[in-house]
Parts: structure tokens; sequence; C-alpha cells
């Protein structure tokens, strides 16, 4: 008899499956595997240096955490990826720890080879934890960021992600987010509610947060010192990449030795920030923020 029951994914399945089929696939995007788009900043960058740029949006993040006034700092990287910007932060900040939570346990795998590789072990390790629980203390961390990752939490305010950033943080830590934000909650107009979706769906998101009711839940859980800077213009310069770099993608599968058909999630992950081009147009209704703080 044939089983007529689908499977109920869960947010979280979603969110693992996606991320072990694509995540190799960074590699087009970035040889160091940064999962993020880049800064563009006169004098430090070129648009056409998209490395460069992605190692920038890390240092901006680094420089807003404010890692070189602390000493031995505990840094928590809450999204990390394969970990590239503990790794970078820590060529910086030499006596800083960096931990690296991540749901996504392939991830952990190869990541944690990455930094041996770099020979990093025992200044920045992975933990396979939910950022919205995570098995550690209240108050252990001087500093967390989280680079393009809240934006997976639950509901337009993140409250979950929110509210446990405020609970490991320590009294006078610091916080920096960036992300792609919703600017408002009024509806899209049709056409563009379709290529959110298909973004949405691409990358196994939910929904995108609102800055202002993100802004909000900032304020009532307690932060203070909260700064909310649109750098839209400075992240453009590395979206500009996107078209060749989709293609060169589908060129060197199409030509590659041993093709194998290309999964949904691998194409999904290689046309979607199509779509993301396209919804950073919409200047009225999304925008790319750095927010920081401090408890
Ligand atoms: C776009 S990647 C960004 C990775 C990294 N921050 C970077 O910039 O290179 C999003 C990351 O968020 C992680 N993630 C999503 N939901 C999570 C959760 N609930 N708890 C922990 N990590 C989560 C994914 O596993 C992935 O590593």
């Amino acid at each position: 008899m044939k089983n007529i029951i689908k499977k109920q994914v869960t947010t979280k399945e979603r969110i693992i499956n996606y991320y072990e089929k694509a995540g190799l696939d960074y590699a087009a995007w970035s040889q160091n595997f940064n999962m993020h788009f880049g800064y563009f900043k006169f004098g430090k960058t070129f648009p056409w240096q998209l490395e460069k740029m992605l190692n920038q949006l890390t240092e901006e993040v680094r420089l807003r955490l404010k890692l070189d006034e602390m000493t031995d700092p505990w840094v928590f990287d809450l999204g990390c990826g394969l970990g590239s910007s503990s790794r970078y932060m820590a060529t910086k900040n030499t006596d800083a720890y960096f931990y690296g939570i991540t749901i996504t346990p392939w991830q952990i795998e190869f990541g944690k080879g990455l930094t041996k590789e770099a020979g990093m072990e025992e200044r920045v390790s992975m933990i396979q934890a939910d950022y919205t629980n995570m098995p550690v203390a209240g108050g252990v961390a001087d500093a967390a960021f989280a680079m393009e990752s809240s934006c997976y939490a639950k509901g337009a305010d993140k409250k979950d992600f929110v509210d446990e950033l405020y609970r490991v943080l320590r009294p006078g830590g610091r916080f920096v987010i960036t992300d792609g934000f919703r600017k408002n909650s009024r509806p899209l107009p049709g056409w563009l509610n379709k290529i959110y979706r298909n973004n949405l769906d691409g990358w196994a998101l939910t929904e995108l947060a609102d800055i202002n009711l993100f802004a909000e839940r900032l304020k009532e859980v307690g932060f203070k010192k909260i700064k909310i800077e649109d750098v839209s213009w400075r992240v453009a310069p590395s979206f500009a990449h996107i078209p060749f770099i989709t293609l060169r993608f589908f060129w060197n599968w199409f030509f590659s030795k041993n093709r194998k058909p290309l999964s949904k999630e691998r194409i999904e992950n290689a046309t979607c920030p199509l779509w993301g081009m396209l919804m950073g147009l919409a200047r009225n209704h999304f925008s790319y923020y750095i927010i920081s703080g401090e408890k």
C-alpha cells in the first residue's frame, strides 16, 4: 500500500537539510566560506574585490563589538555557518575566544576542519545548538554577533532570538547584528511578494524581521545604546557580483566531469541571490542594516 501520510518537516529540519545539501556551493561565492554579503568601504576595498568586501563586513562587525577594548573576551558567533567570521576576527584579536553556534551538524564537522587547518583550534570552537536556547549559563558572553542568521528565528520581531541574546551577554556586553529586513509591515505588491516568497523558500527562511518590531523588542528586553545603520548602499556592490557567480556556478556544473543532476536545494541556492538582488531594488520595502548595542 502507498504511504499517503506526508511527513511534517519542521522549520529546523528544513534549515539543516538546506545547509547540508547546498553548503559546499558557498565556495563559489567565497574562498573562505563567508556566507554573507560584502561591505564596500572607500580606500579599503574596490567594488570588484568580492572576498575583500566580504571580510570588510566582518571587520565592520568586529569594530562595532569593540573587541579591541576588551581583555580575553568570550565572543559568541550566533548562526556561525562554517565559522569564517570567527576565524577572521581571531586573527585580529589574538586574546579573544570565539564560540560558533549553529544548528547544522555538517557545518560543525566541516567548520572544525577549516579551523584546524588555520591552526586556531585553541581559540575558535563550534557548538551544535539552537541560538534561541543555548546550553550555557546566562551572562557568560562579553560580546555576541549574528551575521545574516537572525533572519532564521521565528516571527517578525525575532523575540526568541533577542531574548536569548540578552540572556547570554554579561552586563555591559556588546552585540552586533547584520541582516536584510523589511522596512514596514505594509503588504507587498503582488509581483514583489512572489519574489519575496521565492527568496524565502530557496533559503529555507520563514519570514524576514520587520526592522521596527525588531528594534522595539531590543529596547523592551533592556538593550541600551542601540544604533541602527542602513548600509544597503554599502552592500550593493557585492550584490552586483551575483549574476556572474550564478552563471559561473551553472557553467562549472555543466562542464564538470561526472556531472550529476543538481538537487532542488542546490538550484535554489544558486538562483536565490538573484531574487535577493531584485528585492534590494525595492527600496521602500527592504533594507540591509547593521544593528549594534549594549546590555
Ligand atoms: C546565511 S548562514 C550565515 C553564516 C555566517 N554567519 C556567515 O556569515 O558566514 C546562516 C546560519 O544560521 C544558522 N542557523 C539558522 N537557524 C539557527 C538556529 N536556530 N540556531 C543556530 N543557528 C542557526 C545556519 O545553520 C547557518 O549556519
